[in-house]
């Protein structure tokens, strides 16, 4: 069977992430968690202590070295050789990282990346931009979606069960405001290529989500 290119595009919270590693573990395919790379550069950013500029953020992007490392449990994320995989998750990095993912020059440093890491095919590659210009010509597209009140239901249940405190309400506002960031902005904003398939998994629980995925992988393997 053939190793292709998926891309799989939608908004923050849709599962795309947890999906996507399932997928790529069961099918022997490397995972990219295209977030992660915009995440670590706000997070490199972060660490200059700099007050925000452009330019100065691009600088970053071009010279920083991104790895992913990929374990049982973790995709465990690298910045220069630093470990950075719960630190991107950080609300510091999550309030920034949609005006860093804004920035032109950034988008295209990460992009060089990302098709460096896809050129060979046997990758599942997750984003807001993969089916529209990371991968235009990718073998699968898929939008995964769910309802903003399901999205952050999700990620209340996901905080609670790691103890911390949040407000269901406040969390639903943040989806809503980041999926207006992302959907807004000028260069390559959130958006479903024409040929990808529209998945909305509100009434979907994980384990049929990676099914449905894995039967699309496999007939457009053939
Ligand atoms: O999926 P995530 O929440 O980890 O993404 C973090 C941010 O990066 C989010 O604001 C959207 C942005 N992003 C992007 O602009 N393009 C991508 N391919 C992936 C993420």
């Amino acid at each position: 069977m053939k190793k292709i290119v998926v891309a799989i595009d939608g908004p923050a919270g849709a599962g795309k992430s947890t999906i996507a590693k399932l997928v790529a573990e069961k099918l022997g395919y490397a995972y990219i968690d295209t977030g992660a790379m915009y995440r670590s550069v706000a997070w490199k950013f972060l660490q200059t202590g700099k007050a925000f500029d452009e330019d100065f953020i691009s600088g970053l992007s071009q010279t920083m070295v991104i790895e992913f490392r990929p374990e049982a449990k973790v995709n465990r994320v690298f910045v220069d050789g630093v470990e950075v995989t719960d630190a991107i998750r950080s609300t510091e990095v999550t309030a920034i990282v949609s005006k860093v993912a804004a920035i032109g020059a950034v988008r295209e440093a990460m992009v060089d990346q990302q098709r460096r890491m896809g050129e060979s095919g046997g990758v599942l590659m997750d984003g807001r931009d993969i089916g529209t210009v990371v991968f235009p010509n990718a073998q699968l597209k898929i939008f995964l979606t769910a309802s903003v009140e399901e999205r952050a239901m999700r990620r209340y249940k996901e905080l609670v069960a790691k103890g911390e405190q949040v407000d269901l309400e406040q969390l639903q506002k943040d989806i809503a405001s980041r999926d207006k960031q992302d959907s807004e902005r000028a260069i390559s904003p959130l958006r479903q290529a024409e040929d990808a398939l529209l998945l909305d998994t509100s009434d979907m629980d994980i384990n049929q989500v990676t099914e449905k995925i894995m039967q699309l992988v496999q007939e457009r393997a053939q």
